[in-house]
């Protein structure tokens, strides 16, 4: 069935109807029923509407709903869309007067609304899942207090911290992650309805009254902006992106971590693979995935912006492109986030200590604070290095009167610094890799968490 028809002198060509109908919309079902209830609602309150056809309507709607939810609603081929079929299935439930249902409306201003309801609540459960994996974070960061590992700069062994400090990194990152939908949610959050199908309506609709009873914060100000604009469904997009790309940086280590080569952890059986080839094999295929991931929720942010770049005002059919790529977007963020927090939740750190070497800028540093420019510090710890390293030693094999001979203004006792677990202790800068700051984030992170 299609909502038009009376201009046309013959059936859609198969192939045109192949080429323009697409299932992704079904998933709009719930929303679109929903808010085709408050439009018939709205519709009564102005009078439109006589009240019995409103009770018919509404009654009708609500059964649809159920079987929407009860997973008993039935597409049918010739379905134009998920708006037609819920018109189509009115029909044959309460008859002619389901014909009242587009009154006032078009699908232009529905498919966004419906958009925006899926959005809306999309956003709160993404949310939700994000400040689920830093809870993980803050509790594997309490389990692994006491460990030590290197924090690198261009993947090299650059200055001790404790490992607690690299998982609460982040933490942080995926909870800004999670404000992004937050504010995503703020420019969703904003009714189309009574946009029409480009420009409003000659009827007295009550866009307000539709978005009160639909519990949007906003109603359109300018209804070719309402129907024509997917900017929000590009932020959402770019908001599961960023997150994608978080969750792929987190990954890419989560791969090395597990090398023979670094050591620092083991991933639960069940949370890993093996290889058909290798017997010795155990993969950490989640992490790796969602690095792969990443990059087509990329691929589905490009597409909405280039969805977008050419279009004249207002609606284009163009913009039907818009849920599969977000849809993708959101789906596939959702599945990385449960996959990776099980990984996360399950793995067992034992990290090496880093090497000696990460303590040279604290032996340059207690120089700096008896007065050495650092300059000159700098300069003096990085002979030692390169005579050390020439000598196939490292600092951890230094002696008093080698530092001594490095710089006048070393003392004996300089020697305890070359230790990565005392670095860690002497870190003074709040927020920087000491336990202090550890414990700090810990009870700010909980604090944020409890009070979601
Ligand atoms: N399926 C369309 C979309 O997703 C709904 C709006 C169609 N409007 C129209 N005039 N054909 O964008």
């Amino acid at each position: 069935m299609t909502l038009w028809g009376g201009r046309f002198m013959e059936p859609p060509d198969d192939t045109l109807w192949r080429f323009t109908t697409d299932p992704a919309d079904r998933r709009l079902l719930t929303e679109d029923i929903a808010g085709s209830i408050a439009h018939i609602e709205m519709l009564g309150h102005v009078g439109l509407l006589p009240d019995e056809d409103v009770t018919v309507l509404v009654e009708g709607l609500k059964r649809i709903l159920d079987e929407a939810n009860e997973g008993r609603f039935e597409f049918v081929d010739t379905d134009e869309d998920v708006h037609t079929a819920v018109e189509r299935r009115l029909g044959e439930l309460v008859g002619p007067v389901a014909g009242k249902l587009h009154t006032g409306r078009s699908r232009n201003d529905q498919v966004c609304l419906d958009l925006r309801l899926y959005l809306r609540r999309a956003c709160d459960r993404r949310i939700d899942q994000l400040h689920d994996l830093v809870a993980v974070l803050v509790a594997k960061a309490e389990e692994v207090d006491d460990a030590v590992v290197a924090a690198y700069t261009h993947l090299q062994q650059a200055q001790a911290v404790p490992l607690a400090h690299h998982l609460l990194a982040y933490a942080w990152m995926l909870l800004r992650d999670a404000e992004r939908f937050r504010d995503a949610k703020d420019r969703i959050d904003v009714s189309p309805l009574g946009a029409g199908a480009a420009a409003g309506s000659s009827l007295p609709l009550e866009p307000r009254d539709v978005a009160d009873r639909l519990k949007f914060a906003k109603v359109f100000d300018n209804s070719l902006d309402a129907v024509g604009s997917r900017d929000f469904v590009a932020e959402f997009a770019f908001a599961c992106a960023q997150a994608m790309v978080t969750l792929s940086r987190l990954s890419e280590e989560l791969v090395l971590w597990a090398t023979e080569e670094f050591g620092w952890v083991r991933y639960a059986d069940r949370y890993t693979t093996g290889s058909s080839a290798l017997p010795q094999k155990k993969n950490p295929d989640i992490a790796e995935l969602a690095r792969g991931k990443a990059a087509t929720v990329i691929g589905d942010l490009t597409a909405l912006l280039a969805l977008q770049k050419g279009l004249p005002l207002a609606y284009n059919r163009d913009l039907q492109e818009d849920k599969r790529a977000v849809f993708h977007a959101d789906d596939t963020l959702t599945e990385a986030l449960a996959a990776l927090s099980g990984m996360v939740a399950t793995a067992r750190f034992d990290p090496p200590p880093p090497s000696p070497w990460v303590t040279a800028l604290d032996l340059a540093e207690a120089l700096v604070a008896r007065g050495v420019p650092f300059r000159e510090a700098h300069a003096a710890v990085g002979n030692l290095v390169a005579r050390l390293w020439a000598e196939g030693r490292t600092l951890a094999e230094v002696t008093a009167g080698e530092l001594e001979g490095t710089h006048p203004r070393f003392v004996p006792e300089d020697l305890d610094l070359v230790d990565p677990r005392g670095s860690v202790e002497a870190r003074r800068t709040a927020g920087g890799g000491s336990r202090s700051s550890v414990a700090d984030q810990v009870s700010r992170l909980r604090e944020i968490l409890g009070s979601r």
